[in-house]
C-alpha cells in the first residue's frame, strides 16, 4: 500500500498533509525518514511513525462518541448538524456512519464506524444486542408500571415490546432501562404506554460498550483493542 494512502485510511492525515510531513522528514518507516509519499509499505509489518507517534493500521475505524442534544445520528442532513460533523475533517473523509440511531434530543453512547458488516450484525433484530439508557420520567414509576415495562407493552402498530429490564433509583422518576431491540422512539413510546413521559434519555451501554465517563457530551475517542474484540465477538453471535 502507498504510504500516503496508509496515512489517509488510518485517519492520520490528508494526502497533502502526508506529502508535506514526508518532505519535512516527519514520517518514519521502520525508523528511517520516508523517501516519498508514494513509497510502498506493508501495513501489517512496517512500523510507521507520524510526527513522533506510532500509526497502527486497522482495516476499519471505530469511534465512541458521547452524542449531545440537538445533533442527528445521520451521515448527512440538510438542516441539522450530524454526529459526523463532530469529528475532525481527517476522519470525515473515511466514509464513517453511526451504527444505529438515537433521537435528536437523546444523548450518550454512539458507535461510529466504517465496518458495514459488523454494524449490520449488531443491529440485526436476531442479535438481541442490549442497550441501556439512563432516564428521567415525568412521574414516579409504580411497581405495576415497572412490571408492565419489563414484561412488554404495546406501542405503535400494535407491537408488543420484548422483555426489558428496569432499575429504579430511590426517587422512582429516575432509573436505567435496558432493551434488546430498537423500534422508533421505543423508550419514549414504552413510557407513554404506562401514561408517563420521558424527560431525559441518555444511552450508557451498547452491547459490550460502556460510555466512557471521561467523554463530555460532544467528545469522542477511538475504541480500544479490547472494545473492538468484544464488539466483534458480540456481532458474531
Ligand atoms: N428510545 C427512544 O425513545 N429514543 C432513543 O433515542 C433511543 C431509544
Amino acid at each position: 500500500m502507498r504510504l500516503d494512502k496508509f496515512l489517509t485510511v488510518t485517519g492520520t492525515a490528508s494526502r497533502s498533509e502526508a506529502a508535506k510531513a514526508v518532505r519535512r522528514g516527519g514520517v518514519l518507516v521502520d525508523g528511517r525518514a520516508a523517501s516519498s509519499p508514494a513509497m510502498q509499505i506493508d501495513p501489517d509489518k512496517c512500523i510507521v511513525e507520524y510526527n513522533g507517534e506510532r500509526v497502527v493500521y486497522r482495516q476499519y475505524t471505530y469511534i465512541m462518541l458521547n452524542k449531545p442534544q440537538g445533533v442527528v445520528s445521520a451521515t448527512d442532513d440538510g438542516r441539522d448538524r450530524t454526529v459526523l460533523d463532530l469529528l475532525p475533517d481527517k476522519l470525515q473523509r473515511l466514509h464513517l456512519f453511526p451504527c444505529g440511531r438515537l433521537d435528536k434530543n437523546t444523548v450518550g453512547l454512539m458507535l461510529i464506524t466504517d465496518n458495514g458488516g459488523l454494524s449490520h450484525r449488531l443491529l440485526a433484530p436476531k442479535s438481541h444486542v442490549a442497550k441501556s439508557y439512563r432516564f428521567e420520567a415525568e412521574r414516579v414509576i409504580s411497581d405495576e408500571d415497572k412490571m408492565a415495562l419489563e414484561a412488554g407493552v404495546y406501542i405503535a402498530g400494535g407491537y408488543l415490546t420484548k422483555p426489558a429490564r428496569v432499575e429504579l433509583d430511590e426517587d422512582r422518576r429516575y432509573g436505567v432501562i435496558t432493551i434488546t431491540e430498537g423500534k422508533y422512539h421505543q423508550i419514549k413510546q414504552m413510557l407513554e404506554a404506562v401514561d408517563n413521559k420521558i424527560l431525559y434519555l441518555g444511552r450508557i451501554t451498547f452491547g459490550p460498550l460502556v460510555l466512557d465517563k471521561a467523554l463530555a457530551e460532544g467528545e469522542w475517542r477511538f475504541l480500544t483493542d479490547a472494545e473492538i474484540e468484544a464488539l466483534e465477538s458480540n456481532g458474531r453471535n
